[in-house]
């Protein structure tokens, strides 16, 4: 069976968008498998800037079939939105390149709401969440109570789901928060409205359709959403993201078997960003990390915020290949390392005065442990126009072969600029 998974094996923002987009080209469909519209994908065609959060990066090539799986949750102002562009700037032009799933759960405007009133209650304790809804809508999937995509071309179904949710919604808002309700007339008039414009995508169902492809021999591409240290149960809890971001939940949220999975590419980056609260051990807070910031433009394409910028983690990427599973890498961004006299690598931290190689998985400990940097020499040269490996200066080849070394996990793919045509090939994506 050839899927492939491609898992951010950081904190996100690693550059899956780019990579999914360049890897689309072998693929026939690329299905987006968990997060909503926290994700934010930048991706530069021809000089062309497209900013995607919840359509996968494949629908910038209009022969790959795109799919927004059950594990999505999905806000669907946000979407209208996002569609209206593609089809403005000509990249969407024909429905069937995009095909949402029924079952997947809906953000509404009041999930939006109670994201921002529990933040601001949280104070100095706060998550630093993007503000998009993904943790009261993933609570309403666990609860049992969500609205489902394929409950919004209903008008009945819709109507009595929305009550139920609003009754207790609005308490939380007007009685806790001291906010204002929703009423459920003015959602029902939206959601009609939405409803029309998203029909032509709708997908009854997406796990049947994805067997069928596999089966006949079809390339699927699962593009995951932030970082696997970002996910709910793996990640450095409580400041992670609402879903499981770990490439087996590419099979779980899209209803395919394991055995669908070929390979799963880890990306990362040459250093290493956080975007929130919570620990990142290898943090910079000198000029270094403005360097980086700057030069890497560490900015969030969903929230605008700027993103915490340290050195490269081998521990945390250690984790992230045993607990994904991955089986070959794809190092982003390494141009940006360019103008340092030396580059910091982490390879332990030292936690209540012992060494350690593997990562804590209290997030008490997390946030105590110093990372144990070596020193490697860094190079001068601009990067970004460089079109072959053999071209690499020797300090960046040493970078990557000590790295490699260090993960013993083989770098498949090497970035040096966002674009399509600044990406070195070591190996081919699909091995049939
Ligand atoms: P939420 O997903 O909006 O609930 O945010 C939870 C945490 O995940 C916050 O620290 C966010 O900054 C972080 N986060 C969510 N989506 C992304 C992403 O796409 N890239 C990086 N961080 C993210």
């Amino acid at each position: 069976m050839s899927g492939v998974v491609v898992v951010g094996a950081q904190w996100g923002d690693e550059g899956k968008g780019k990579l999914v987009d360049v890897f689309a080209e072998k693929a026939d469909i690329v299905v987006r498998y968990q997060g909503g519209a926290n994700a934010g994908h930048t991706l530069v065609v021809n000089g062309l800037k497209t900013i995607l959060h919840l359509v996968p990066s494949g629908i910038l090539r209009p022969e790959t079939t795109c799919v927004i799986a059950a594990g999505v949750v999905i806000d669907v102002f946000s979407i209208r939105e996002e569609i209206r562009r593609l089809k403005d700037s000509g990249l969407l032009q024909n429905p069937k390149q995009l095909m949402i799933s029924d079952s997947a759960t809906i953000i509404l405007p009041y999930h939006k709401a109670l994201d921002a009133a529990r933040e601001s209650a949280l104070s100095e304790a706060k998550i630093g969440t993007t503000g998009k809804g993904i943790g009261p809508a993933y609570e309403d999937r666990a609860a049992r109570r969500a609205i489902l995509f394929g409950d919004i071309f209903d008008r009945e179904t819709l109507y009595k789901k929305l009550e139920l949710a609003l009754q207790e919604k609005n308490f939380l808002l007007e009685g806790f928060y001291k906010l204002s309700p929703f009423k459920i007339d003015d959602l029902m008039k939206d959601l009609e409205q939405v409803a029309e414009e998203l029909a032509p995508y709708r997908a009854k169902d997406n796990s049947l359709f994805i067997a069928k492809s596999l089966k006949s021999g079809k390339r699927v591409l699962f593009e995951g959403a932030q970082g696997t240290m970002l996910d709910i149960l793996h990640g450095s809890y409580p400041f992670v993201t609402s879903s499981s971001t770990l490439a087996s939940n590419a099979c779980a949220s899209t209803g395919v078997g394991t055995n669908s999975i070929q390979k799963v590419i880890g990306v990362f980056k040459a250093y290493t960003t956080r975007v929130g609260s919570g620990p990142f051990p290898t943090e910079l807070h000198d000029e270094i990390g403005k360097k980086i910031q700057a030069d890497g433009h560490e900015f969030g394409s969903t929230t605008g915020r700027s993103r915490r910028c340290g050195w490269l983690d081998l521990v945390a990427l250690k984790y992230a290949i045993r607990v994904n599973g991955i089986t070959n890498l794809a190092l982003m961004k390494i141009d940006v390392l360019s103008g340092h006299d030396r580059i910091g690598i982490c390879t332990s931290y030292k936690l209540n005065g012992e060494i350690i190689f593997d990562l804590p998985t209290s997030p008490y400990d997390l946030e105590k442990v110093e990372p144990i940097i070596e020193w490697l020499p860094g190079w001068k040269e601009d990067l970004t126009k460089i079109k072959s490996l053999s071209d690499l200066p020797r300090p960046t080849t040493n970078y990557i072969d000590y790295v490699g070394a260090q993960l013993g996990t083989p770098i498949d793919v090497i970035s040096v600029g966002p674009g399509r045509e600044q990406t070195l090939w070591v190996k081919p994506l699909f091995n049939n």
